[in-house]
């Protein structure tokens, strides 16, 4: 995979590798996706400070958290239908995942199935849970993905209804995905996404007394919910809108991220996502307190390029990214970044989730 030299090469190959209709569903957001230019606004809405002349030849990107050192502060976050990218699917990722000394969070929906991802793979997995049935239902799948060994458990609660993806609506995009509903107990995965609608704080407390790990609660947008996450027993605060595939209109993630690090106040660990794909992006979060960042069209483009070893080059490639722009802003360690090295700015480019890439833009529109 050394073919690709830069994520723009990764991109481009994405591109032109994937249906039109394969490529709206991993690159578009919900309604007239503003969510979605907002993640990349709110990001390219921020500056460095650098500073020099220190010795930053020892410049060293890996974090700890969850209990465990990672390579770099970044994981995977989780895809539904990966397997409409590659065929091996989540796999492919736990596989790539592992090689790179990354987590993965493994989403529900996932192809190849709880077990089947867990037993191909050594690697750091956490489960992402989307509920498709009752609480025996749950209680069912958290007993398979404590007996197979997951690490955490995250609880995604900005999903209470799923949204209207306008072009998946207009490409009349059908997932076929052989061997879903018998992966999920022998249910439809799309006609059951109602029970998700019902849930409550309650649910935390649940999964923790049935599986004794860890929960992430995925997808908190205010300080008022940080806190109450807090309040039902959450280990992790991840601040997310789903990549601007829920609500519309929302934040862009990095500008709720200070407000929601202060209500957390140190109590829990604190995971990001949403338009970020670039080193330097990852280090602004870092700068503003988050513990780690997820990220997931980034790691679809990837596995479309090259499949699972296209997605540990992209995981090189971003890891050597942060590497250079820590030691071009004088640090030796994550540790050290806080919100002194940040200034606020206008962005240079329309928000776009590739305006990142300049050559992919010169090429493309979408
Ligand atoms: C194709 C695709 C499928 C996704 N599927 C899930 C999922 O099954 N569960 C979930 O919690 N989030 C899902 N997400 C949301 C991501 O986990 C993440 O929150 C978001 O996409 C991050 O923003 P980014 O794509 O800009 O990196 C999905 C995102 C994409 C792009």
């Amino acid at each position: 995979m050394a073919e690709f030299a830069t994520l723009q090469d990764i991109v481009l190959a994405a591109k032109r590798k994937l249906s039109p209709t394969n490529w709206d569903y991993l690159t578009g957001g919900s309604d007239s996706e503003t969510t979605l230019k907002r993640n990349r606004a709110a990001l390219d809405s921020i500056a460095f400070r650098p500073r020099v002349f220190r010795d930053v030849s020892q410049a060293d990107a890996s974090r700890e958290y969850l209990g465990q050192k990672f390579s770099i502060p970044v994981f995977m976050a989780p895809i539904g239908s990966l397997t409409l990218l590659d065929p091996g699917g989540a796999l492919s990722v736990a596989k790539a995942a592992a090689k790179s000394e990354v987590m993965s969070m493994v989403s529900t929906v996932s192809m190849p199935g709880i077990e089947a991802t867990a037993e191909g793979s050594d690697g750091y997995l956490v489960f992402q849970l989307y509920v498709r049935g009752d609480m025996d239902w749950v209680d069912g799948i958290m007993d398979r993905v404590k007996a197979a060994d997951y690490k955490a458990v995250t609880i995604t609660v900005d999903t209470a209804s799923y949204s209207r993806r306008e072009r998946d609506l207009v490409n009349r995009l059908v997932k076929r995905e052989p061997g879903k509903w018998a992966a999920l107990g022998g249910i439809d995965p799309l006609r059951e996404r109602r029970h998700q609608a019902k849930l409550t704080w309650d649910l935390i407390a649940r999964i923790k007394d049935r599986t004794r790990l860890p929960v992430i609660v995925k997808g908190i947008a205010t300080p008022e919910d940080a806190k109450l996450a807090l309040e039902h027993g959450a280990d992790v605060i991840y601040v997310s809108n789903h990549g601007g595939r829920q609500l519309d209109h929302g934040l862009g993630s990095i500008q709720v991220l200070p407000e929601i690090v202060e209500a957390v106040g140190g109590k829990a660990e604190v995971f990001v996502d949403g338009g970020f794909v670039r080193g330097s992006d990852v280090l602004k979060a870092i700068a503003l307190g988050a513990t780690a960042v997820g990220i997931a069209k980034l790691q679809g483009w990837a596995l479309a390029a090259g499949g699972e070893a296209g997605l540990a080059r992209a995981i090189e490639l971003i890891h050597e990214e942060i590497r250079v722009c820590m030691m071009l802003l004088g640090i030796t360690s994550l540790d050290e970044l806080d919100g002194s090295y940040l200034h606020p700015t206008q962005p240079v480019t329309p928000p776009h989730p590739l305006s990142a890439f300049p050559l992919f833009m010169e090429k493309h529109k979408w």
